[in-house]
């Protein structure tokens, strides 16, 4: 698909963007694709002030097809304007699909990394050891709107012999003189790993290393990325092929990251156990960039590839998947918080305050609203209803999310937990994320609610905690057309 096809037919589907802005699911505070599908988050960055989001975006099939990258620029995270298309497969490189990558800010420009995806189709593959190419194309941009000529950064053949055909989703860091690209990869033992390319100069890239977990981790790692928050390197990724544990791993692929040791001249590194960001049943392909004033954001795709539960209700009106919120890492411990990104607070209005047995039922007309505990006692026996058949409890230190009908498929989630001090709950017309101990760990999830109409109440138990509510506004956003 180029531009040219895409101007052609952009009119022809101004129907089902229509469709797709009326549906009674369409999120207020998050961002989803004008119609058809997203996925990943790609290319974030802010330049010249203005905080770009990129993204995999079908625009006119809410299913699975060829990718071009989606953009949508922000000043301020809560005024959004959709902007054109910024990557077209339209050369030999890409002709498959213009696949995930990342952005790097230098001098006045912004240089672009990302996966063009070829598949061959002549005859029967396994689409793992052969029947497939993945190049590391480059292209560089004076404005974030207008992307310059491609130029092959790297192909199959400029990778380890023993890599298999899935090595994808390049990121770009500096580190002293030089910069640093991470790809995600499965090898011919079918170990999942990332690669690790050196340049001086951002256009010629040579191999440097690879980096594996201790011990055997899944056959394929997607979406890496590499930063450090004070003075702690962590390594993301999302790996694929680990096995269910109770409490752990439950979703078919995986979203966390290994806090990372690593020796950029002798190439020795160390990654530490894995740890999952999110431990609801949508949360993938997080990825994180460092803004003007220095904050690690992190974005993710809030959706689940290959899951068994579904998205029909919006599929059916012509929209499917959206980003996770903002959030903005922080350590503590050796280990990442996610907090909701401080602009998220513009969006509150109408405040409560209550304590966990004078709440009672709060009623909500359209299921956008932020929900904080904070326990003042225990908090074992926390049975909080946050639709009619939606329960976040709490027993034996375990924290479970309970889906009924309106999950589609997703029952139960849950995390083990060493104590539990807090619970921030972000509700939107069809999502939950909660953030866990101060954003130790979230758990997002979509949900279909019949009605938008819904009481949020506790069930009468011996936990005690503080309770502050807020209806939420949503964000806006100027739509092309
Ligand atoms: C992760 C992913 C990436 C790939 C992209 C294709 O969700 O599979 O590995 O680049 O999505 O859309």
């Amino acid at each position: 698909m180029d531009r040219e096809w895409y101007d052609k037919n952009y009119l022809k589907y101004k129907g089902m963007r229509m469709q797709a802005r009326a549906d009674r699911n369409r999120l207020r505070y998050h961002l989803m694709p004008p119609a058809g599908w997203m996925n990943d988050p790609n290319g974030l960055c802010q330049f010249q002030g203005v905080y770009h989001i990129y993204f995999q975006y079908t625009p006119f099939l809410a299913g699975w097809g060829t990718k071009i990258w989606g953009h949508y620029t922000t000043k301020d995270w809560l005024h959004f304007r959709e902007e054109e298309p910024f990557l077209f497969p339209d050369c030999a490189w890409d002709r498959d699909g213009a696949y995930s990558g990342s952005a790097f800010v230098k001098d006045n420009q912004v240089h672009y990394f990302y996966t063009g995806n070829v598949k061959l189709t002549d005859r029967d593959y396994d689409y793992i050891m052969e029947g497939r190419e993945q190049n590391t194309i480059h292209v560089v941009s004076s404005d974030g709107m207008q992307a310059g000529a491609k130029e092959l950064a790297l192909s199959h053949s400029d990778y380890p012999q023993d890599m298999t055909k899935h090595v994808r989703d390049p990121k770009v860091f500096a580190q002293g003189d030089s910069y640093y690209m991470l790809l995600g990869a499965r090898d011919h033992k079918g170990k999942g790993c990332v690669l690790m390319f050196r340049s001086k100069d951002l256009s010629h890239w040579e191999y440097a290393q690879r980096m594996y977990a201790q011990e055997d981790f899944g056959y394929m790692w997607e979406c890496p990325d590499l930063f450090t928050v004070k003075g702690q390197a962590f390594l993301l990724a999302c790996p694929q092929g680990v096995e269910k544990k109770e409490h752990c791993y439950q979703n078919i692929y995986q979203c966390g990251y290994f806090t990372a040791e690593w020796d950029t001249q002798a190439g020795a590194y160390k990654l530490g156990e894995f740890q999952e960001l999110d431990k609801g049943f949508d949360f993938y392909a997080a990825q994180t960039f460092e803004d003007e004033r220095g904050r690690r954001i992190l974005l993710a795709w809030m959706g689940m590839p290959d899951a068994d539960y579904g998205n029909e209700a919006t599929a059916g009106q012509g929209w499917i998947h959206a980003l996770a919120m903002p959030r903005v890492l922080t350590v503590e411990d050796g280990r990442l918080l996610q907090k909701p990104l401080e602009e998220m607070a513009q969006l509150r209005k109408n405040h409560r305050h209550a304590t966990l047995k004078t709440f009672g039922n709060q009623k909500t007309k359209d299921c956008c609203f932020e929900l904080h505990l904070k326990f003042c006692g225990q908090a074992d026996g926390l049975a909080l209803w946050l639709r009619e058949d939606v329960k976040l409890v709490y027993k034996g230190g375990t924290l479970a999310l309970c889906l009924g009908k309106s999950g589609c498929k997703r029952e139960k989630r849950t995390a083990l937990l060493q104590k539990l001090e807090s619970l921030t709950v972000f509700s939107d017309t069809s999502s939950i994320e909660i953030f866990i101990n101060g954003g130790e760990a979230t758990m997002s999830t979509r949900v279909y609610s019949d009605s938008l109409e819904q009481n949020v109440w506790f069930e009468d138990t011996d936990a005690a905690a503080d309770v502050e509510w807020y209806d939420l506004d949503g964000i806006l956003v100027q739509w092309k057309c």
